[in-house]
């Protein structure tokens, strides 16, 4: 929508003029008429209707010329100028016209100058608070411009100026969340590309290091079998994290080409803490299943719902001392998740410090000190994690450790099927 004046706009315009002409004209003549009689009122309005007229079609003409306009006091001046303009035309055709004296014409024309002194000073008096709060608009988006945010537009009046500095003030409030959000996004990407690269180089420096072993010696087959092992693990740990990233970026991207069934989460579970139990006895960690199986079926893919599942416990089991447990629980939602079931890990373990919570799903963040990020994992899992879960339409999240053990409790929804 626009606000500029349209042709239909200035024909309303005139109309009103020509309205307010003639109710004054009226009155005057009225008023003439009472204080004289007929024929004086016909005769003034027959000298003041042109006079009037004349002087409303040079406003309208003004008007019309406003994209020329360079200064707000000159307009106002205009107006003040043609009002007062017809009141000396109208004493001069009264004397002409022999029914005003010369000398009360003389005196009124005085007063009529007078008025037009007091007149424009008034004026400027009364624009001068104007142009001060349109000065300081000007300095403040100067200020903007030049990348100051704090910035905040305020005006000395309550009027259409004062609404204008409040549209300001939102318009650089907007821009600064926006910004702020742009260097956040521009931060984290940075973040990633720099673990991605650290991530990517410690195991390729490692198989260097060995291709140039290999290289310079004549190896016994012993250790030739020994640095093949090495170099298998390296490149197991580069592609899981090759793959991590893949499957990371495509759930950012939306690339979603999995389908949705229904799954039965007792099973699932199940399946999924078996797997997990080797490495959970090697650390002497005990894995409990307490998802009851008359538990509402979910509607998830269950290869992505087993990936979510196993990075859990994975996590779980990490960071859990010999005989600490790992417990998996599951129930239909509450409250807002009343659709929902709720699939719960906690583990008995060290817990995850305060300062790491708000940032663990964040991908390649990784808790705890700098000795136990360079043995763990690529912080990747809970990213990933997170991912699959609100693709499903669920959340993930960590929950307050209130209970039996004083570890970490993950929570997230699966949606019910049906
Ligand atoms: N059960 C848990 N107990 C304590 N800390 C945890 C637990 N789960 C996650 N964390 C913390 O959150 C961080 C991020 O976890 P995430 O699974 O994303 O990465 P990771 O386990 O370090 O690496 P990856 O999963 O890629 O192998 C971990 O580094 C760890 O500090
Ligand atoms: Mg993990």
């Amino acid at each position: 929508m626009s606000d500029r004046t349209t042709t239909g706009d200035r024909r309303r315009m005139a109309a009103t003029s020509l309205g307010w002409l003639a109710g004054a004209l009226v009155a005057v003549a009225a008023v003439v008429a009472i204080a004289l009689d007929g024929r004086a009122a016909a005769l003034t309005v027959a000298m003041l209707a042109p006079l009037g007229a004349g002087a409303l079609i040079a406003a309208h003409a003004a008007d019309l010329r406003r994209s020329r306009s360079r200064s707000l006091s000159r307009r106002l001046a205009l107006g003040l100028g043609l009002a007062l303009g017809l009141v000396v035309l109208a004493l001069l055709i009264a004397v002409r016209a022999m029914f005003l004296s010369e000398h009360d014409a003389t005196i009124a024309i005085a007063a009529v100058g007078l008025a037009a002194v007091v007149g424009f000073r008034a004026v400027a008096v009364l624009l001068r608070g104007t142009r001060e709060d349109v000065a300081a608009l000007r300095r403040g988006l100067e200020r903007v411009r030049a990348g100051d945010r704090d910035v905040r537009l305020r005006t000395g009046a309550a009027d259409e100026l004062a609404a204008l500095a409040d549209a300001g003030n939102g318009m650089i409030v907007a821009l600064a969340t926006g910004e702020a959000a742009r260097d956040a996004s521009e931060q984290a990407r940075r973040d990633v590309v720099a673990a991605v690269s650290h991530d990517l180089r410690t195991p390729l420096t490692a198989l260097r290091l060995i291709v140039e072993a290999i290289e310079d010696d004549l190896l016994d087959p012993a250790t030739a079998r020994e640095y093949l092992r090495t170099m298998r693990t390296h490149v197991d740990t580069l592609g899981a994290l090759i793959d991590d990233l893949f499957e990371l970026s495509r759930l950012d991207a939306g690339v979603i080409e999995w389908s949705m069934e229904q799954v039965r989460l007792a099973e699932l579970v199940e399946e999924t803490v078996a797997a997990m139990r080797p490495e959970a006895r090697a650390k002497g960690v005990e894995v409990i299943d307490r998802v009851p199986a008359e538990l509402a079926l979910a509607r998830a893919n269950p290869e992505k719902l087993q990936r979510v599942l196993l990075n859990l416990l994975q996590n779980a089991i990490r960071h859990t001392p010999a005989d600490g447990s790992v417990v998996v629980l599951a129930g239909r939602g509450s409250g807002a998740d009343a659709d929902a079931v709720e699939i719960e890990v906690r583990d008995s373990g060290e817990g995850i410090a305060v300062a790491d919570r708000p940032r663990v799903f964040e991908p390649f963040y990784r808790g705890g000190s700098e000795a136990a990020r360079t043995r763990s994992g690529s912080g990747l899992g809970l990213a990933i994690a997170r991912a699959i879960v609100e693709a499903h339409g669920g959340r993930i999240w960590l929950a307050d450790g209130a209970g039996e053990a004083h570890g970490t409790v993950v929570r997230f929804t699966l949606p019910i099927s049906g």
